[in-house]
């Protein structure tokens, strides 16, 4: 691919991943012409070291489970052992097929000039790329996010690691710490811990998932105590020191964990330092580019998307917000994304899947005696009985008014998240998704069995 000399565009993207090539796809639709600019793989964090080799490797690791667990189910089988070649190997070819597509995809688009390179914004119009200049109509910055490290905790990448460095781990670590029981850190530990490895999980907050209901967090923790996997919350890492053959890391009161590697998963930063946002006037509030809710930076014609945008850090937000920006740069005034309404996935096992309001929010925001919930408990689930899982769908509702809140946990839950967000978004009453036919024997039909109840009219379920 020949790499261009610069020119005038109707927008110039900075960054090629979930935000920045969604906006470009749109924009080209609606016959605008782009630049869009990334000093590395299209596709971003989500293809490359993310969403899609994390789930590749969470997929290898059910199989060892399943593996583990054949007898269970009749059958004879026995779990040799794990080549993290060939995992590696079946990850990678995953993430490569996706990428051609993705290249073929936005490289034979007439409408869009992909640049291959660092840019800095440095004109409020303007985007340098290895001393080229990309002038836009419109800037939309999409420049992603980093995985954080807390004061003092140095990532060497051998021994104290990031998620980037664990996907691209050559052996399972027999021992494994992971600071930080968020998304990241549950999905590693459950991957780690069906591969083998002797897993403990550091978590400052009193739960782990502490962003989902707290009744999830109860069943995760119930979930992972089954399955062995450690865990330690309410204290925070304090630090870690090499050891002989690995590291050794103190939580507040003293308190020492040893394993031969630290997955360090405490959050992601917003990729703004030195890319000149703040020079050409943009507001940046601990490194996050503020936009009003247009996306909008308030500096000449510059937008913001994506993980650099306060906010949930999602591949599926990021896209939202790139086909939102390109709409409202064509000039369609598309409706603003409510954040609320936006899916949630954790893909440990078992699966966290959840929309809208946890029941805790919902008391916040309406009054403890506005809102009431159910849950059902996948034990009268017969497919989820099938496959051996347990967890639950939760409700959360306002008397007499809408779902606020769909919260499940339990094998292959993620998969059930569709129908929640409709539920939500369309602001549904429960009498009427009661009413909705739900198919015999799914995992979805608990979906279908927790409006019944919710409205009053249970079927397998216990009052
Ligand atoms: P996170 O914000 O989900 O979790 C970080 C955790 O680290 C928090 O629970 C926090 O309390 C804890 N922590 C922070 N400082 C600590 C300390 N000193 N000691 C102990 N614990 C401490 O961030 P995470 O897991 O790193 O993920 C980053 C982003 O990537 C998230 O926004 C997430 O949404 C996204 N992501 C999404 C996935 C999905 O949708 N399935 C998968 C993986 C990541």
């Amino acid at each position: 691919m020949s790499q261009p000399n610069g020119g005038t565009f109707d927008i110039v993207i900075l960054g090629a991943g979930s935000g920045g090539y969604a906006a470009a796809l749109r924009a080209a639709e609606l016959n605008l012409s782009v630049a869009l600019i990334d000093k590395a793989e299209l596709g971003g964090t989500c293809l490359h070291r993310g969403c899609i080799p994390t789930k590749a490797l969470l997929h290898a690791a059910e199989i060892a489970e399943q593996t583990r667990e054949a007898e269970q189910f009749g059958i004879k089988a026995e779990l040799l052992s794990i080549d993290m070649t060939g995992v590696n190997a079946y990850k990678d070819g995953v993430v490569s097929r996706l990428y051609k597509g993705l290249t073929g995809l936005l490289t034979h688009n007439k409408n869009i000039t992909v640049v291959a390179g660092e840019g800095k914004l440095v004109g409020k119009d303007t985007v340098e790329v290895a001393g080229q200049r990309y002038t836009g109509r419109n800037i939309i910055l999409a420049s992603g996010s980093y995985s954080r490290s807390l004061p003092g905790l140095e990532i060497d990448g051998k021994r104290v690691i990031t998620s980037e460095h664990a996907l691209e781990l050559d052996r399972v670590p027999a021992s494994a710490i992971v600071l930080g029981g968020g998304v990241i850190g549950v999905e590693f530990a459950s991957v780690w811990k069906s591969f083998g490895a002797d897993v403990t999980i550091l978590e400052a907050l009193p739960r782990l998932v502490a962003a989902e209901d707290e009744d999830v967090s109860k069943q995760l923790e119930r979930a992972f105590r089954k399955r062995k996997i450690n865990f330690k919350v309410g204290k925070p890492f304090e630090k870690a020191e090499h050891t002989d053959n690995g590291v050794r890391a103190t939580i507040q009161g003293g308190e020492t964990v040893e394993a031969e590697v630290l997955l360090v998963a405490v959050g992601r930063g917003p990729t703004t330092q030195g890319l000149g946002y703040e020079e050409q006037g943009v507001t940046l509030d601990r490194g996050f580019v503020i936009t009003n809710e247009r996306l909008h930076t308030g500096v000449g014609n510059i937008y913001a998307v994506g993980d650099i945008v306060p906010g949930l850090q999602l591949a599926h937000r990021g896209f939202a917000q790139g086909i939102f920006v390109a709409e409202e740069i064509a000039g369609l005034r598309p409706a603003v994304i409510d954040e609320a309404g936006i899916p949630r996935v954790t893909y440990c096992d078992p699966e966290i899947a959840s929309m809208g309001l946890t029941e805790g929010k919902a008391k916040e925001k309406y009054g403890a005696d506005k809102v009431s919930t159910y849950s059902y408990n996948l034990g009268g689930n017969g497919k989820s009985q099938i496959l051996k899982t347990q967890g639950f769908v939760k409700l959360v509702r306002l008397n007499d008014g809408p779902v606020l809140g769909v919260h499940m946990i339990g094998a292959r839950m993620s998969e059930q998240v569709g129908e929640a967000q409709l539920i939500y978004n369309w602001e549904a009453f429960p009498e009427e998704v009661a009413q909705l036919v739900h198919a015999h024997p799914t995992q979805n039909e608990a979906m279908g069995e927790a409006f019944l109840a919710l409205a009053g009219k249970p079927l397998h379920a216990h009052s």
